[in-house]
């Protein structure tokens, strides 16, 4: 019989929105504490969901034996500690993007995971949706053929009011900039689809905002297979969008624009002669659509955790991730071109900073 497992949401800022997710999925989960050192935030969450409030992400918590999961959402500079203590304190745990602070502390979490037999799942909610979900499955398929070059813009828009949560666009609190925080999804998504890098030329300014992190950057990503990648991050975009696009032998892909959740459909796809449609339509039947967002990547955790598989967004993932943010900080330092993957005798391994 599936488990029900109970979860400590620790932070109610984008905590809500797991909340939200968990809430989807009624029969998986059950929300038992909302933790944050701000009260009355956390109280005012819990009330939406029937949970019990904890004050403080402290030694109490971590020591109640009926808590499954630790769903850490605090600012992204106490990520690492507290998802540490949570896997040795024999816990679950989920954790928002960015996972940590550098690729040698992404690599420090998969030992204490695995050393724990605890399951780390990072947050990378954007990846499910069901535009996506379609690209996927033609990837998945090698109904792709040969990719020749995409392109993703992370296009948004941030003022002071975004920046009087004093933790953000800070490098001591934030670590980085519009890479790491905003188009962090949308680059996770490339990758998903085309596989590992192999090096990365990138250039960062600060150009929006008076921060100390960059809000504007472009960087050209050399993929594994040959295929070519162009990204480009702008908090200062007066209209908002997210786009990806990729041109291959059989099918040009493009996904809809939309803002935060950019792999909803509807993405386009168009066949590429001599494919045709009839082709197209019979390499997308069957493409897994589910749930989506949040409560799809919740409900699929459920079901790894029941059978021992492995998460739907792994640790080593996660650490992809980081590798890129690393890699574009480390060229747009030097303005050397970066190989990956960023092993321990990378200068940048133990920081991008
Ligand atoms: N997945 C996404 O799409 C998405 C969107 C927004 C934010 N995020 C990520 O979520 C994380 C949190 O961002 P946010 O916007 O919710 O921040 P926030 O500042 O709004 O919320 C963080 C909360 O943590 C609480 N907190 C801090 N230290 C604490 C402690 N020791 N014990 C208990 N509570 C503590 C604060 O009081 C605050 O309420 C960041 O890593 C951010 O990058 C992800």
């Amino acid at each position: 019989m599936s488990r029900r497992y109970r979860v400590a949401i620790v932070g109610a800022g984008i905590g809500a929105q797991h909340v939200t997710g968990y809430a989807a999925n009624p029969d998986l989960y059950e929300i038992a504490i909302i933790c944050d050192r701000d009260v009355a935030r956390a109280t005012a969450l819990a009330a939406t969901c029937g949970a019990a409030v904890h004050a403080d992400y402290d030694e109490a918590l971590l020591a109640r034996t009926d808590i499954d999961i630790i769903d850490i959402c605090l600012p992204p500079f106490l990520h690492f500690d507290a998802v540490r203590r949570a896997l040795e304190a024999g816990k679950h745990v989920i954790c928002e993007k960015p996972l940590c602070g550098s690729v040698a502390e992404a690599d420090a979490l998969a030992e204490i995971a695995a050393r724990t037999g605890r399951v780390l799942m990072p947050i990378f909610q954007v990846r499910f949706g069901n535009g996506m979900a379609k690209a996927r499955h033609l990837a998945a398929t090698g109904a792709l053929g040969k990719v020749f070059m995409a392109t993703v813009e992370t296009h948004w828009s941030r003022g002071a009011d975004y920046y009087a949560i004093k933790w953000r666009g800070t490098k001591a609190y934030e670590l980085g900039g519009a890479f790491l925080g905003h188009a962090i999804h949308a680059h996770d998504m490339l990758t998903t689809l085309l596989g590992p890098i192999k090096s990365v030329s990138g250039a960062t300014a600060i150009r929006v905002n008076p921060i100390e992190t960059e809000d504007c950057g472009g960087a050209l990503l050399e993929m594994q297979s040959g295929a070519l990648a162009m990204v480009s991050v702008t908090l200062g975009s007066a209209n908002e969008f997210t786009r990806t696009r990729i041109m291959t032998e059989n099918v040009t892909i493009e996904s809809a624009g939309e803002v935060y959740m950019s792999s909803k459909e509807p993405w386009h796809f168009l066949p590429r002669a001599p494919k045709d449609q009839a082709w197209l339509d019979a390499a997308l039947a069957g493409a897994p659509c589910g749930k989506e967002g949040f409560d799809g990547q919740l409900a699929l955790l459920h079901a790894a955790l029941q059978t021992g598989a492995a998460p739907p967004v792994t640790v080593a993932e996660a650490r992809q991730s980081l590798e890129l943010v690393t890699a574009i900080y480390h060229s747009a330092r030097t303005g050397m071109r970066v190989e990956l993957p960023i092993t321990q005798a990378h200068p940048a391994y133990q920081s991008w900073g």
